[in-house]
């Protein structure tokens, strides 16, 4: 069987000036596409195996399609336009699949598969850079949210702490970072639209792990959080079994 012909080589050779002029992609991409896309799914299995290996806690498909609901809710609830709110959903479903390249440097491999996947797929590239800086800012360390989308996707991706991530509750006698997820029995990011604030709850598990260890562990992923909630307008708050902290 031939090959299809290549639509942009197509359209550079008819070019009148010769150069290479690659027609702008006009589809609309949504983030069912993206979630649904054989390809999207290898890799975020992938980085999840990778992160298995080297002993980190869960970070496939529950945890991407938890912050990507998580981040198109922060915008909608705050008055964000539906294609934005969309956009963050789709940044945080490809947030985390540099992992399967190397754990360093994730945020910004992450972005650059993003790029390749949602262009093949055939979003513009003015929706595809807006995604692409929001992934590429989502790790506390080395990210500011540098925009709406990014500042959700932040939100999502740091407050995501629960039991289901922990892979192996053998573990949390050894392993802080197991012990404070394996602790947290409940999550949930409250977005009051009127107050403009946005607020993380967490019921924890005292027995398990002391909210000291929590903050030993989360300080930069709750000051992350203040950043993004200010980005946005909004205050941050930690409550934890009841307890408001900050
Ligand atoms: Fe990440
Ligand atoms: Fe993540």
């Amino acid at each position: 069987m031939s090959k299809p012909p290549n639509p942009s080589a197509a359209l550079a050779a008819s070019s009148p000036t010769g150069s290479a002029v690659v027609a702008p992609a006009s589809k609309l991409i949504t983030p069912e596409m993206v979630a649904e896309s054989p390809r999207v799914r290898i890799f975020i299995r992938k980085a999840d195996e990778a992160l298995a290996e080297i002993g980190y806690t869960e970070h496939g498909e529950r945890h991407v399609t938890l912050v990507s609901n998580i981040a198109f809710n922060v915008l909608k609830r705050l008055g964000y336009p539906e294609r934005e709110a969309e956009l963050a959903k789709i940044a945080a479903l490809l947030h985390d699949i540099g992992n399967a390249v190397n754990r360093d440097h994730h945020a910004q491999t992450s972005a650059v598969m993003a790029m390749q996947i949602l262009s093949d797929m055939g979003m513009p590239d003015l929706e595809v850079v807006r995604v692409m800086s929001a992934i590429g800012n989502h790790h506390e360390n080395d990210g500011d949210p540098v925009s709406p989308v990014a500042a959700a996707v932040i939100l999502g991706d740091k407050s995501d702490v629960h039991r289901t991530r922990v892979r192996n509750p053998d573990m949390i006698k050894f392993d802080i970072h197991d012990r404070v997820n394996y602790a947290v029995t409940k999550s949930f990011l409250n977005v009051d639209e009127g107050a403009r604030s946005i607020v993380l709850e967490l019921t924890v598990d005292n027995e398990i792990s002391q909210v000291m260890e929590y903050f030993e562990i989360f300080m930069t992923r709750m000051l992350a959080c203040r950043k993004a909630a200010k980005f946005l307008g909004t205050s941050f708050g930690l409550v934890v079994n009841g307890n408001r902290l900050t």
